[in-house]
């Protein structure tokens, strides 16, 4: 069974419902499925099935997809086009999006539990789920983006609201990986720092998309100029937001290497092809 198909049998047990429309309609409109296959290279890095990462690699997808349904609202970045296709608001309307995606949120949960292994390990996956979804993890960098608490920031101040709002939903996929694989704390706590870099050169790249590739391009509206949005191509111009935005794969590559008992190889891999992305 492919990715895709995991994630659509993932939904079967939902009732049958308006809701469920919309929860399949973001959830399997596609995308790039980067967190999953994040997880799933870490797991193959360090011999371990990948399968025994499914549940968890499902429950972080749906979590992500309900943090774009949720992105999209028009009391945030009112955005019109998805994954190539009418946002959720404009599919079905406000009332179901929210819907659909706190069903999203709260189903990966349920989701997740299943996984076969030991409890100690399978609490701990959750909770890692929690805190990095979270108001310590990505809402609190939505908060942020949202308020635009500073009026004129620096490099520092958009960092910080790009490793919450995108880095701690690339650190999840690495650290339950990790965790799946039986890594130590201080490992799994590598894996977060990484994520967050990971997440810091993706959030750069997609600022520079935004600017750079039409909506049809990306399959989804471009609007942070035209919510005024602070961002790094804003702030540092797009040549130099560029080679930040190498630095930071660069350095992810680099930090990668120096794991013990870890064939790097299938994840470097993934990330160059990230990189290289042109959408
Ligand atoms: C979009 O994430 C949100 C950001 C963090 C910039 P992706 O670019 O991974 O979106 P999909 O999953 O491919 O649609
Ligand atoms: C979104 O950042 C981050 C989350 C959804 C958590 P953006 O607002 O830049 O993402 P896009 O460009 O709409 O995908
Ligand atoms: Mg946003
Ligand atoms: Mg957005
Ligand atoms: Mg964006």
């Amino acid at each position: 069974m492919n990715f895709e198909e995991k994630l659509s049998k993932a939904l079967e047990p939902v009732l049958n419902s308006r809701v469920k429309e919309s929860m399949a309609y973001s959830l399997l409109a596609g995308g790039k499925r980067l967190r999953p296959m994040f997880l799933y290279e870490v797991l193959k890095g360090y011999g371990c099935d990948p399968e025994i990462g499914d549940y968890f690699a499902c429950a972080i997808e749906m979590i992500h997809t309900y943090s774009l349904i949720h992105d999209d609202l028009p009391a945030m970045d009112n955005d019109d086009l998805r994954r190539g296709k009418p946002t959720n608001h404009k599919q079905f309307d406000e009332a179901t999006a929210i819907l659909a995606g706190d069903g999203l949120l709260t189903y990966a949960f349920e989701y997740a539990s299943k996984t076969d292994m030991d409890a100690e390990t399978v609490l701990k996956g959750i909770r890692f789920l929690a805190n990095k979804a979270g108001s310590n993890g990505m809402i609190y960098g939505q908060d942020l983006d949202t308020l635009e608490l500073v009026s004129d920031p620096d490099l520092e101040a958009i960092n910080r609201v790009h490793n919450y709002k995108t880095g701690c939903l690339f650190s999840l996929p690495l650290m339950i990986g990790a965790l799946l694989a039986k890594q130590p704390a201080e490992v799994i706590q590598k894996w977060e720092s990484i994520g967050e870099k990971i997440g810091l050169a993706f959030q750069v790249q997609d600022d520079i998309l935004d600017v750079e590739k039409t909506a049809y391009e990306l399959g989804k509206t471009n609007s942070d100029v035209r919510n005024q949005k602070n961002t790094s191509v804003s702030l540092l111009g797009i040549e130099n937001a560029k080679s930040y935005m190498n630095q930071l794969y660069e350095e992810s590559i680099q930090a990668i290497q120096e794991f013990e008992g870890f064939d790097a190889t299938g994840l470097i891999n993934s990330l160059k092809g990230v990189e290289e992305r042109n959408l």
